[in-house]
């Protein structure tokens, strides 16, 4: 049995529907070798720990509630707008089709209240380097180890790309293999944040995002290691082209016993509330 090689994935965390099904694609990506291999991953509460010391760590577009950067009264309504939105991104007896019209309000009203904040391009790094952004345990292993054996990683975030890419050039892993796919803000000649350009990304578009940017992804490369913490990251992947391998690696985060039949059946690793990246460390350990 390969998985009793990696011994992480006895882990108590570590939930799978189907052992067999996930040996065979380990198995297939380490004889196929890393020079096939790409990660694809979410970033927000799967990257970055859901929370630490029972406190709920901030997504990329709450990082900046730590700083001046932003009003008061801006950080009070962004907070109002996560007690209401989230619970329905999360809610198990919605359909996506359902959810999709209360996202595009959210996105719509956070990225109007952040640009209503002429947040200048200059102050956003030293910002978000003192707030509490927190990657997951064993980031520097994940990041470096891509790093060191050529493995292209792909960011693809329904956050803010700019504080996202602080968040991890702050933390010395915003290596060359790393691409980022997210919302960008755009900045007038002063340097201030105007707007946010092209099409919203929110959490139940990826697919079509993918579908519709194939341009962003690498299509030699055929096997996949995705990692996401929303169903609507499983499609993450879809704009690769001759896709031959691919491993999806779920964090179930909050409301676990809610959704865990949907994770379940949907990831083939499901990772319940495991705020580290050991198992995609151990997979990668074996697989290079
Ligand atoms: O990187 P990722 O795609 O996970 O980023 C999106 C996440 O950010 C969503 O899952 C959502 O919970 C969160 N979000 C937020 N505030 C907003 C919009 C989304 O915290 N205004
Ligand atoms: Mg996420």
């Amino acid at each position: 049995m390969l998985l009793k090689m990696i011994p992480e994935m006895n882990k108590v965390s570590v939930f799978m529907r189907d052992r067999r099904h996930v040996e065979t694609i380990i198995k297939n990506m380490q004889r196929a070798g890393t020079s096939t291999l790409q990660v694809i991953s979410d970033f927000d509460m799967t990257l970055t720990r859901f929370a630490h010391n029972g406190v709920h760590c901030p997504t990329t577009h709450n990082v900046l509630h730590s700083s001046t950067l932003i009003s008061e009264e801006c950080k009070t309504k962004m907070r109002d707008l996560f007690a209401h939105y989230y619970p329905i991104e999360i809610n198990s007896s919605m359909s996506e089709e359902e959810k999709i019209p209360h996202m595009v309000e959210w996105w719509t009203q956070a990225h109007d209240l952040l640009i209503q904040q002429r947040i200048r391009k200059d102050q956003l790094a030293q910002a978000v380097r003192n707030s509490g952004a927190m990657l997951r345990e064993g980031y520097k292993r994940f990041f470096d180890v891509l790093h060191q054996n050529s493995v292209p990683l792909l960011i693809f975030s329904a956050g803010v790309g700019d504080i996202l890419e602080e968040v991890i050039a702050g933390h010395d892993i915003f290596h060359p293999n790393v691409r980022v796919f997210s919302n960008y803000m755009d900045y007038d000649e002063e340097g201030v944040a105007c707007a946010f350009k092209g099409e919203m990304i929110h959490s139940f578009n990826k697919r079509e995002g993918a579908l519709q940017n194939t341009q962003q992804f690498i299509h030699d490369r055929t096997n996949v290691l995705l990692l996401g913490d929303t169903p609507g990251d499983l499609n993450m992947a879809d704009g690769v082209q001759n896709l031959h391998n691919i491993l999806r690696i779920g964090f179930l985060n909050d409301k676990v016993d809610e959704r865990m039949k949907q994770y379940i059946s949907s990831y083939d690793i499901v990772l319940v509330k495991d705020e580290t990246l050991d198992i995609p460390n151990a997979i990668l350990n074996y697989i290079t």
